[in-house]
């Protein structure tokens, strides 16, 4: 893409990885490299991995760290250019209508100027362009994989040049490109076309260490030791096959949980009470109880996890 960089870059990859630090988001070194290069070269990152590894949240703390607007287009199956592009503002223009009529303007003015930008509903992709703030807005285009082919095909246009015709008024080009992030769950292949003008990362799920720094930035009040038994749990749970595996939002609900109730150590009981935190399909909680909820708590507990025995890995 031919975009112009956006106006403030980051320092350095550092510079990245600490402010993000500050909002709470635990980003790996390469990631902080493709956000870093996003911001400096102008290109937009797709950001694919499965559902929960902290996709969709990137963009809201970029947004936040630059300080700029977040605009979200939320990808649906059916999803069409003018759902996210504009659409005609119907009311405004009827009631422009009456009161030309009311004011009993010439005949053939009536109606004449109900096609300008006024009466447009701005959707994500316009109000994108159109933003008039002086630091450009990040674009989240949110589970790309969820929308059809066709759209895909549209959205590569509109990111190609971030300016878009509308028949009755011209065309309207960014004066600042936003900063774009797409994600996608994966649940199909997105085109190469599209992957191809971005800057691809592949976010997996967290290492242990990883997912212990990220509940622990999210949920201070967990013990290191708590800490390391939830994630080692998880860490075993995503080992096996499940409809659907749990994210890393899943932890922090279900560390959340084990707090309420007053838990300092991971045992069975509470751990079968509570897992509607972590899986969410009644044929994973089954298969679960079957694969023997019992012992893989008592992996979990097994020392050679305990961050609190070396909490210096853990930051
Ligand atoms: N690296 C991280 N640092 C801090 N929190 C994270 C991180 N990754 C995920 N999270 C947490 O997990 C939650 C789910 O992430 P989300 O961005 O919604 O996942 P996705 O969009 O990939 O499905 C977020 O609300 C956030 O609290
Ligand atoms: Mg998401």
């Amino acid at each position: 893409m031919t975009a112009t960089p956006a106006s403030r870059h980051f320092q350095s990859i550092d510079e990245v990885q600490s402010r993000f630090a500050e909002r709470g988001y635990v980003a790996d070194r390469m990631l902080a490299t493709t956000m870093f290069l996003a911001t400096s070269l102008g290109k937009p990152v797709f950001l694919e991995g499965e559902p929960g590894v902290g996709k969709t949240e990137i963009a809201k703390v970029m947004a936040e760290v630059l300080g700029a607007e977040l605009i979200r287009l939320q990808c649906y199956e059916g999803l069409d250019s003018s759902a996210a592009l504009y659409e005609w503002n119907y009311t405004r223009q009827m009631l422009e209508l009456r009161l030309q009529e009311a004011r009993s303007v010439q005949r053939e003015q009536i109606g004449r100027n109900l096609f300008a930008e006024e009466f447009l509903l701005q959707r994500p992709l316009l109000k994108a362009i159109r933003s008039g703030s002086t630091v450009p807005p990040v674009l989240l285009i949110d589970e790309v994989d969820r929308s059809d082919e066709e759209f895909e095909a549209f959205l590569l246009e509109v990111l190609s040049d971030f300016q878009i015709t509308i028949p009755e008024i011209g065309t309207l080009r960014a004066e600042r490109p936003p900063l774009v992030v797409l994600t996608s769950n994966r649940t199909r292949e997105v085109h190469d076309a599209l992957k191809r003008r971005c800057l691809y990362y592949w976010i997996d799920y967290p290492s242990f260490e990883k997912e212990v720094k990220i509940l622990r930035t999210r949920l201070p009040q967990v013990e290191l030791r708590l800490a390391g038994q939830v994630c080692r749990f998880m860490e075993l749970l995503r080992q096996q096959e499940f409809y659907k595996k749990p994210g890393i939002a899943e932890t922090i609900d279900w560390a959340r949980a084990l707090l309420a109730l007053g838990l300092t150590e991971l045992d069975t009981e509470a751990t079968n009470a509570t897992l509607g935190c972590i899986l969410k399909y009644k044929g994973d909680i089954e298969k679960l109880r079957q694969l023997g909820l019992d012992g893989i708590v008592t992996m979990a507990l097994m020392p050679g996890h305990d961050p609190s025995a070396a909490p210096a890995a853990f930051g």
